[in-house]
């Protein structure tokens, strides 16, 4: 039925949750799929974090994304916030991986214009493929001499020195055959994102919460656009979590 929400089992339908989330086939160029979740009234955060949000099927849906990038991209703000570590991934789904031609662990690519990052952080102490760290001319060397054989150090600015180009992001990425790309957020850089008109899909999770407070959109920046997207579908679960994937319109 037309505009059906489709009630899904965790567990028992990854087969189809696989097909469903899947890429578009023989990409030549960067796909870029954002991943984000909210709460009913709006929020991208709970006590200055995501993790509140999430629920189990979140949590599936998330690793699920994870395992049919080749990168997964996000800013500095969120990898700091969040500590992020490499991505984790299970035997099997390394398996699945190499039969589909990708690298068994997708890195893990943040953008940065400080390029301020602990190199004793679980980003480069947890992770079995060295981070990509896209950063600006102004910054890139610094780096380079702090953060060593931990990273692979990345001018990705544009025309301006002083900050990353989204444009020339997904460029380096290309060369790298790295097109299927999965951005976490946060909401800073999805907004540059979509600002740029760079976003080909956005799978929102939204979490049956309600969170008040202060919290932040999913998307927050200075530019503001009107950009139509056509749902690909809807689903939910017994928790009352809403997964939906909307695709740039055709
Ligand atoms: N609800 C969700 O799905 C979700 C998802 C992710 C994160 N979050 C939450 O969102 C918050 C973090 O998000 P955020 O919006 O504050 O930050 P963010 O988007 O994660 O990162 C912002 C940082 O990215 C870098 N950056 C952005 N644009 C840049 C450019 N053009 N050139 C160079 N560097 C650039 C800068 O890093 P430097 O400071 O290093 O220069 C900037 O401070 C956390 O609370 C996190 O928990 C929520």
């Amino acid at each position: 039925m037309l505009g059906a929400i489709d009630t899904v089992d965790f567990g028992d339908d990854d087969g189809r949750l696989a097909e469903l989330y899947s890429y578009p086939q023989d990409l030549q160029t960067c796909w870029v799929r954002g991943n984000m979740i909210a709460s009913l009234d709006g929020g991208a955060t709970e006590d200055g974090k995501a993790g509140g949000l999430a629920g189990p099927g979140d949590r599936a849906l998330f690793a699920l994304m994870r395992d049919q990038a080749d990168v997964i991209l996000v800013g500095a703000a969120t990898v700091r916030i969040e500590n992020y570590s490499g991505a984790q991934l299970s035997v099997a789904q390394r398996q699945a991986r190499q039969r589909r031609g990708q690298a068994e662990v997708p890195p893990i690519a943040v953008i940065t214009q400080s390029a301020d990052l602990d190199v004793n952080a679980k980003l480069f102490t947890r992770t079995e493929v060295p981070p990509l760290i896209l950063t600006c001319t102004h910054t890139v060397d610094g780096a380079r001499r702090r953060l060593g054989s931990a990273a692979e150090v990345i001018d990705a600015s544009g025309r301006d020195g002083g900050s990353v180009d989204p444009a020339t992001v997904l460029k380096i990425l290309a060369e790298r055959k790295l097109l299927r790309v999965l951005t976490e957020g946060g909401p800073q850089f999805l907004s540059l994102l979509i600002e740029s008109d760079l976003l080909d899909e956005l799978c929102l999770t939204i979490a049956p919460i309600l969170v008040g407070g202060v919290a932040r959109r999913i998307a927050t920046g200075p530019g503001q656009v009107h950009t139509r997207l056509r749902r690909s579908h809807l689903l939910t679960d017994d928790e009352g979590y809403l997964y939906t994937r909307y695709v740039r319109g055709q």
